[in-house]
């Protein structure tokens, strides 16, 4: 079953998730992240493809207004198949199988390298957080790699905490969505 997150841009938010059609994809693949971000995070190409193969992906173009600024790729854990197993030899990163069924887990997020340090990225977090709230998760996920310049104090200044999981070799942090202000 492909995951259809119920999903409405709040009124009044510039910042809004716009499914990727034809008319903008291009777009989508033409923000980057900078040359030292790269081992951070799959290309934009990648993402879109996996998010075409993979039933438990939901992805999104990032718009500020009527600009393309960013991309969210999130795994869905209610949609994948009894026997997950993720990974299979010739597959990029695939939470598959190790996720817990409350959790919305970030696959992807990525604020194209001229749009980035403006506040973009935490308000993407924020509406990543009422759609999780929305359709009844208890958690936002993710997993990062770490190393300098890497993800991890951006998570942090949003709110994640470690869970003290770590998948395929990448540190796990969860936002309790069930905490005030999160
Ligand atoms: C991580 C990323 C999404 C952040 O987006 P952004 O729009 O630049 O972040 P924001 O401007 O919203 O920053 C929010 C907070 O995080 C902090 N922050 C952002 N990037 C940071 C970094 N690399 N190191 C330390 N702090 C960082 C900001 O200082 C800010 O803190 P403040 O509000 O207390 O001042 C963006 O840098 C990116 O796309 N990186 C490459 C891809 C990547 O690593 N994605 C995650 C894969 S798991």
């Amino acid at each position: 079953m492909r995951s259809q997150l119920d999903y409405s841009p709040a009124e009044g938010d510039g910042l809004r998730l716009v499914e990727v059609t034809a008319d903008n994809y291009l777009a989508v693949l033409r923000l980057e992240v900078t040359e030292e971000q790269r081992q951070f995070v799959a290309s934009n190409a990648v993402s879109l493809v996996q998010g075409h193969y993979h039933d438990t992906a939901w992805f999104r173009a990032v718009y500020e207004g009527d600009q393309p600024v960013g991309f969210v790729k999130l795994h869905d854990p209610r949609c994948e198949p009894a026997e997950a197993q993720g990974d299979a030899p010739d597959s990029d990163f695939d939470p598959a199988g190790k996720v817990a069924d409350d959790s919305l887990f970030i696959w992807r997020l990525m604020i194209g390298e001229g749009h980035q340090g403006r506040g973009l990225g935490r308000r993407a977090v924020a509406v990543l957080a009422d759609l999780a709230r929305r359709n009844g998760f208890s958690h936002l996920c993710l997993s990062y790699v770490e190393g300098e310049g890497g993800p991890g104090p951006f998570y942090e200044a949003c709110g994640f905490v470690r869970s003290g999981r770590v998948i395929d070799g990448e540190i796990e942090a969860c936002l309790d969505l069930s905490i005030d202000g999160s």
